[in-house]
């Protein structure tokens, strides 16, 4: 048995392909020739790649592509729940669906290493808990599938300063004259470039604050295509309509965000259930006193009813305002609040039978193998076609 990472035992090859290696190390000899034909490329001595091979080849055929990640700054929340997290889950089934931790990203700004390790866990388990199913998705950390780097690199000598100076996170970063920001936060968008463009998906679905970063990703892999002929598909950024930037509960001109300063504008997905009640009953409101969905003149209840909408299959706000008609802010919140609570009793049984199974090792290297069956001969085009690679007749 062939391990990877104390992760699931190799499976095996059908008897009529070619194959590298004997015994348990025996290998398709295609899969290997597209993977690993680089010196060393071995992934953590030994990932199942015969599994790999079967998954890329099974679920592209008739189905889209679809790719997204998260950071794993801090505790995931209920921003990260409703804008993207619950999508892919609902995304999963129809399209091929490629969901990673983006830990790269995250030590873009300083982390404590014990902290971030403990996110990285229960961002995993989460990603699980909320319905991501490692049969049908491909769930990795960005750090086992080290082509992310390198292409990183390379997008990063294809992205223009100018349009580094343009996204709007660095920007709000600088402007609150945050000192020694890293080299990283500035180009991380060329990371996310690669993240993206390495497995070539047809859609990224992202919450409203990523959108300039996926746009920014089509005009690099446009600009590579015509330089170097067509090496990436294009992809389209994924908005949801409804849920796309949920608000902080405390400041609904701010969106809920990891880093809230008093943590009562936020709601992470492992509060316990009085604390996640306590912040819907104190959300900030306004004197009006009529629940109507009118972002512009009553935010914080527009942010309410965006909660209570996504969390109710995208039930109409016209439903909403009709339900509560000639009711106060008290019932109103107490029905989010109810809500709210529901889906995170639900989430946090699933994440403490998950963190007790320690299932989540094996889902990482399953998925690092399946996600490195389509990174690395990624990786090895583009470098071909820029001429980065001698290439022997
Ligand atoms: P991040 O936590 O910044 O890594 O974001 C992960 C995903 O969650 C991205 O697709 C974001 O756009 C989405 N997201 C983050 N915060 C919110 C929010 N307040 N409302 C909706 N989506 C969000
Ligand atoms: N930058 C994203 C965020 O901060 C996370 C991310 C990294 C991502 N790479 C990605 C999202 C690729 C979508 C696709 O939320």
């Amino acid at each position: 048995m062939v391990k990877c990472r104390c992760g699931p035992a190799y499976s095996g090859v059908p008897e009529h392909l070619p194959v590298i290696g004997s015994g348990e190390n025996r290998y398709p000899a295609k899969v290997i020739q597209q993977t690993l034909n680089k010196p060393g490329g071995t992934a953590h001595s030994g990932v199942p790649f015969w599994d790999a091979f079967l998954f890329t080849r099974r679920r592209n055929q008739s189905m889209k592509r679809m790719l997204s990640g998260i950071k794993p700054t801090g505790q995931l929340h209920l921003g990260n729940y409703i804008g993207a997290l619950s999508k892919f889950v609902s995304y999963q089934d129809e399209y091929e669906m490629i969901a990673f931790i983006a830990n790269l990203h995250c030590i873009t700004v300083p982390q404590d290493p014990a902290e971030l390790q403990k996110n990285l866990q229960d961002c995993v388990a989460l990603y699980l808990a909320c319905g991501l199913d490692p049969k049908k998705s491909t769930i990795f950390l960005q750090t086992d599938v080290k082509e992310h780097a390198q292409l990183g690199y390379i997008m990063c000598c294809h992205t223009y300063m100018g349009e580094l100076n343009r996204m709007t996170q660095f920007k709000d970063k600088q402007a609150h004259g945050e000192k020694n920001l890293s080299g990283g936060l500035y180009t991380y968008p060329s990371l996310m470039a690669a993240d993206i463009l390495i497995y070539d998906p047809d859609y990224v679905p992202v919450g409203e604050d990523q959108k300039q970063h996926v746009e920014l990703t089509r005009d690099i892999a446009i600009r590579m295509n015509n330089r170097y002929g067509r090496l990436f598909k294009i992809p389209e950024p994924l908005v949801p309509k409804v849920g796309a930037r949920i608000m902080s509960l405390t400041d609904p001109s701010k969106k809920m965000s990891k880093s809230d300063e008093t943590n009562k504008g936020c709601i992470y997905l492992l509060d316990d259930l009085k604390t996640a009640r306590k912040k819907i009953m104190g959300a900030k409101t306004d004197s009006l006193g009529i629940i109507k969905y009118d972002p512009e003149n009553q935010p914080g209840v527009a942010n309410l009813m965006q909660i209570l909408s996504s969390l109710s299959d995208n039930r109409p706000m016209a439903e909403i305002e009709a339900e509560f008609a000639g009711k106060g802010y008290g019932d109103f919140k107490r029905a989010v609040a109810d809500k709210v609570c529901e889906e995170l009793e639900m989430i946090q049984g699933r994440y403490n039978e998950i963190i007790a199974s320690g299932m989540i090792e094996d889902v990482l290297n399953e998925g690092a193998a399946k996600a490195r069956a389509l990174a690395a001969p990624k990786l090895e085009t583009v470098q071909r076609a820029i001429g980065m690679e001698i290439i022997s007749k």
